[in-house]
């Protein structure tokens, strides 16, 4: 899916968001906040999985307000009502989606997307790449529809994956590329944000559980039409160069 989108979308401008000193450190409580805030949505059978969960897992309940996510809806969604939803290739990783990227953003979204990139991305710029990919991508998952375990491609995103969570709450699973028998499963309330970093990111195949699957701590978690705002950053090539190919 991504690994499409973002080949089309090679000659991408590098664009960096630096964290400028003033809110460095609202950001940095703000990321230990929510580090240390959201165990409870944070679920495994295995310890070892569920540590590296806490950190490389963040999920910020509330990261958007009712009103933002109509904002952003109301941005998102006259494009996205123009596509049909995909349901037949039996070998996409997505099953009963449509999706697009957006480069400019009305101002108001900017501005959420601004604290997605602080929150994120720039809280970590000592360790990592802080380089966003400006394209962000949109996912429009229809009610029947579900993502199958993959890890992004390796090629085309760097090491931080951060998702806004629109109109439906969902289970995201990681499952370890090691030991397939090894998962977490991460409650993804509407309006809230993941991030999903390093190990989480290349050690574990995510996915977004259909309907019939949809359960956390053995409580059901509806899932209907679900929009998710995704922001990553450029490929660290010369940390993976085996997987580039
Ligand atoms: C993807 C993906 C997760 C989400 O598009 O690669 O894993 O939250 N999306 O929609
Ligand atoms: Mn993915």
């Amino acid at each position: 899916m991504i690994f499409k989108l973002l080949k089309l979308n090679s000659s991408l401008i590098k664009c960096s968001f630096k964290t400028s000193r003033q809110f460095s450190s609202s950001v940095e409580k703000l990321v230990s906040d929510g580090i240390t805030n959201c165990t409870h949505l944070l679920d495994s059978n295995d310890p070892e999985v569920l540590k590296t969960m806490q950190n490389c897992m963040i999920v910020k309940e509330n990261f958007i307000n009712e009103q933002e996510e109509n904002e952003i809806l109301a941005e998102v969604n006259p494009y996205m009502k123009r596509l049909r939803y995909e349901f037949d290739h039996w070998d996409n990783a997505i099953h009963g989606y449509r999706e697009t990227e957006r480069l400019k953003w009305i101002e108001e979204n900017q501005k959420i997307l601004n604290r997605v990139k602080q929150f994120a991305f720039d809280a970590f710029s000592a360790q990592d790449n802080t380089n966003l990919l400006n394209h962000i991508h949109i996912l429009d998952l229809h009610e029947d529809g579900f993502i199958k375990p993959h890890v992004d491609a390796v090629r085309f995103c760097g090491n931080t994956i951060a998702g806004i969570c629109l109109l439906s709450d969902a289970v995201m699973k990681l499952t370890s590329e090691k030991d397939k028998s090894k998962y977490g499963l991460v409650l993804l309330k509407r309006r809230c944000l993941y991030v999903m970093r390093d190990t989480m990111r290349y050690d574990y195949a995510h996915e977004v559980l259909g309907n019939s699957e949809s359960f956390f701590k053995n409580v059901q978690v509806p899932k209907t039409r679900r929009i998710s705002i995704i922001c990553r950053n450029e490929p660290d090539l010369s940390a993976h160069p085996e997987k580039t190919n």
